[in-house]
């Protein structure tokens, strides 16, 4: 049966947890090749190999080590390519918080909590965007085809144009700082931003840099934060049901399985009682 993600190839940055390891069982689930990259190696190991016996196909790879480092990165795109080939499907995810404010979280943290969140997404979205543009520009002909097919008025061939996507975990506190959590916070507005950037930049090129701003999402990501599990397990009652990482990666299969013309650049996601932020 036709998937609506076969013959892609992706790498899922932070896989071994949370949102990220969701995104690549959706992904490998809907018939891509999948590589994964987390730096608890044994983790995304027993994934991948779990993944392969389910789908009874060698179609996830490992790419163990600190998504925000270019010798990892780099390791990433040459699994990929030896494994599967060139990657279509780049998901930023890696990333941690940061419970406390400007100041009163913990100042020793900062570095590396801007470093994932901020350096790492900008230099994977560098690593793999000029040849994602370069791809797309040798099928130019075929994206002016179809602008020209849609102006007569013509059926565009959903296949005529192919898709090519990196897409970037932001926040919904990137947008609406809250006191909560504003370090972690202002490193999510830098990601937003960086999101818009590429996408400005790539998307007259045919790629489409997609930002999704999730709310609260229960993984692991509270417990690295730091946050208070009192406080925490009453905002969940207060704004609950809260969502899970599998929401967020249903929403990104839908965003990457449009037609390469049509792009949802900025998804917000939200449990539906919570309000703010
Ligand atoms: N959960 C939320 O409420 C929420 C809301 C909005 C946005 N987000 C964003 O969504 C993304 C995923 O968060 P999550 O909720 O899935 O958190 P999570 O459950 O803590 O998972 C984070 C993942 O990132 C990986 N990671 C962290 N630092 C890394 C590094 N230097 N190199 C490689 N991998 C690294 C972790 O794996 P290792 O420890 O094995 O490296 C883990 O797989 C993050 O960017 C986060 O900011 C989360």
């Amino acid at each position: 049966m036709t998937q609506p993600l076969d013959g892609r190839v992706a790498i899922v940055t932070g896989a071994s947890a949370g949102i990220g390891a969701a995104v690549a069982k959706e992904l490998a689930g809907c018939g891509a090749s999948v590589v994964v990259n987390a730096r608890r190696g044994d983790r995304i190991e027993e994934m991948a190999a779990a993944l392969n016996r389910m789908l009874d196909a060698e179609r996830v790879a490992t790419a163990p080590g600190d998504a925000a480092d270019n010798h990892t990165i780099g390791r990433m795109l040459s699994i990929a390519r030896e494994r599967f080939g060139e990657p279509d499907l780049v998901v930023v995810n890696a990333g941690r918080g940061l419970g406390g404010s400007v100041l009163t979280s913990d100042e020793s943290q900062w570095e590396e909590v801007t470093r994932i969140n901020f350096l790492g997404a900008a230099r994977l979205i560098r690593a793999v965007g000029p040849k994602m543009a370069e791809d797309a520009d040798a099928e130019k002909a075929a994206w002016d085809q179809a602008a020209a097919d849609r102006v007569a008025g013509k059926a565009i061939d959903p296949k005529a144009v192919r898709a090519r996507d990196i897409v970037v975990l932001g926040s919904t506190v990137g947008r609406h700082i809250s006191p909560f959590s504003s370090l972690y916070g202002s490193t999510k507005f830098a990601v937003n931003a960086l999101a818009e950037a590429a996408r400005r930049e790539l998307g007259p090129r045919g790629v489409r840099v997609t930002l999704i701003e999730p709310a609260i999402v229960v993984s692991e990501f509270q417990g690295v934060a730091g946050y208070d599990p009192e406080n925490f397990g009453e905002l969940m009652k207060k704004f609950g049901p809260v969502l899970l990482p599998e929401d967020i990666a249903q929403a990104i299969t839908h965003a990457v399985s449009l037609p390469a013309w049509v792009h949802m650049n900025d998804i917000v996601l939200r449990g539906t009682r919570q309000e703010y932020p």
